[in-house]
């Protein structure tokens, strides 16, 4: 039970109809932090699935039907109870993702923060009124919720990843089955326990969890159905391409908010504490691990030295350990992704970098990866070339500022970038040339649930979030009211 004061939020089997539905089969949930075993959870196949699919159908025509101003209270009322909840559900995400406590509290209010943004957009889904081409006739463009949405998420937000994509879906009049990353399924099924407590009608809202194994499974039976007429999907960039080839056949609306390879500039004009802080905020989240991650980053020349300095004072702050231990840093999420990083950090230093600072890892363990700061990598190394996710910092020097535009742009992803000046004009410039959806000026804090957050080239398609996170859940509708002559 790992001691949450309501147990009843400690859940490890699928949610479907309304009801929790037991697995013979079932897949182990690991602590990050020293690969124990947290839970053993139902490894849901096809044919629960399909049964998932069929609860969200049949809930679908009631739930749409409802006034808006419903829906949004009991989207309140959900948003309440996560808040009510929030000790609870921090410990679930520090055991099964192993960020810090503070970092989880943090998480949970974003993920409120949705469930809020989104019950007061639910009111203003409009449409319009056109000037018809034709006597007698009015032309309405009407906006409808999509129908049933597959929600696939990933285990670096297991709460706010779950509610930026279901606040949407029930503000519009979706309803969903969910997919959580195989890594951390005990938040999304806790949410879904408080959910069902507030109300929400059977069928609503769906959970079905599987391992790694069963994900390809899940997810086919998801993407081939000719039910499921969208499908949101935060992930890797890979597994997205493949999504959005298996929603073809069946021609689904699709969104992708995939990996990141993200520049911070710090331009010899910044002010060096905010670059700094702003290089901690955008780096070190969730030990590196968020699809926003700076993971580049390219320092003007005349302030190389200083702002290195700074950083690597700010960086020896940054303790590591478990996520009750009071340290800033925690695991790396499992075994695949520790190697990555350390292949990160060696493929660099055998090229060429220097380790300018390495933190240590306080004997946490394994799992775990001291910060990290290495000087003079190229575009050639590993850590330019993909997202790390790890909490390694790569510093570049630059001269000018063509120079670095075209450094920063140099990847196949575009979902966020950052730089840091003091410049006016140059803020402006250099924010259109980046081909990046999201661009923070002065600052490593860019996401709410008021922001469109989402990415350009191969970092996907689609806005979470803000006014325009609606949009990818309804479909236009036009209809020609003529006049009949009595
Ligand atoms: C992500 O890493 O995918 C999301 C990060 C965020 O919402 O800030």
């Amino acid at each position: 039970m790992q001691h949450l004061s309501d147990p009843d939020l400690w859940r490890t089997d699928a949610y479907i109809n309304g009801e929790w539905v037991s697995t013979s089969a079932r897949f182990d949930v690991l602590d990050p932090a020293d690969r124990t075993v947290l839970a053993s959870v139902a490894e849901c196949d096809a044919t629960l699935t399909n049964d998932a699919i069929a609860a969200a159908d049949r809930a679908f025509s009631a739930w749409a039907a409802r006034r808006a101003a419903d829906r949004a209270q009991l989207m309140r009322a959900l948003a309440d109870a996560l808040l009510a909840s929030e000790d609870d559900l921090a410990r679930l995400i520090g055991l099964e993702n192993g960020k810090p406590l503070a970092e989880a509290v943090g998480e949970v209010r974003y993920a409120a923060g949705f469930l809020t943004w989104f019950a007061e957009q639910a009111r203003r889904v409009d449409g319009s009124v056109i000037e018809s081409p034709w006597e007698r006739t009015t032309i309405l463009a009407t906006r409808e919720p999509v129908g049933v949405a597959a929600l696939i998420t990933p285990w670096n937000f297991p709460a706010a990843m779950f509610t930026r994509k279901l606040g949407p879906a029930l503000a519009t009049g979706c309803t969903v089955v969910l997919k959580p990353a195989e890594q951390t399924p005990l938040t999304a099924l806790a949410i879904a326990a408080l959910a069902h407590r507030v109300g929400f009608p059977a069928g609503v809202i769906n959970v079905v969890t599987g391992s790694a194994d069963a994900a390809p499974v899940i997810g086919e039976a998801l993407t081939s159905s000719r039910t499921v007429r969208k499908v949101s999907f935060t992930g890797s960039t890979a597994v997205g391409k493949l999504i959005a080839a298996q929603c073809a056949s069946t021609v689904k609306r699709v969104s992708l908010e995939l990996g990141g390879n993200a520049p911070l500039i710090v331009f010899d004009d910044a002010d060096l504490d905010t670059a700094v802080a702003g290089t901690i905020a955008a780096k070190f989240r969730n030990a590196g691990q968020t699809c926003v991650a700076a993971n580049r980053v390219f320092v003007q020349s005349g302030i190389a030295e200083e702002y290195t300095k700074r950083l690597t004072a700010a960086v020896a702050e940054l303790t590591v350990g478990r996520f009750d231990s009071g340290s800033a840093i925690g695991p790396m999420i499992d075994d695949d992704a520790t190697a990555k990083v350390r292949r990160h950090i060696s493929d660099a230093i055998a090229n060429g970098a220097t380790v300018v600072s390495e933190g240590s890892t306080n004997e946490a363990g394994d799992q775990f990866v001291a910060p990290i700061i290495l000087a003079n990598t190229t575009a050639s190394m590993q850590c330019h070339q993909e997202e790390t996710f790890g909490p390694v910092v790569s510093l570049t020097t630059f001269d000018t500022v063509d120079e670095v535009v075209e450094a920063a742009n140099d990847t196949d992803s575009g979902l966020a970038a950052y730089f840091f000046t003091n410049d006016l004009g140059r803020s402006h410039d250099v924010s259109k040339r980046l081909q990046f959806g999201i661009v923070g000026v002065n600052t490593g804090v860019i996401s709410a649930p008021e922001v469109p957050f989402g990415g350009m080239k191969e970092s996907g398609y689609g806005r979470e979030g803000s006014a325009y996170g609606t949009d990818d859940w309804t479909e236009i509708k036009y209809t020609a009211l003529a006049h009949v002559a009595p």
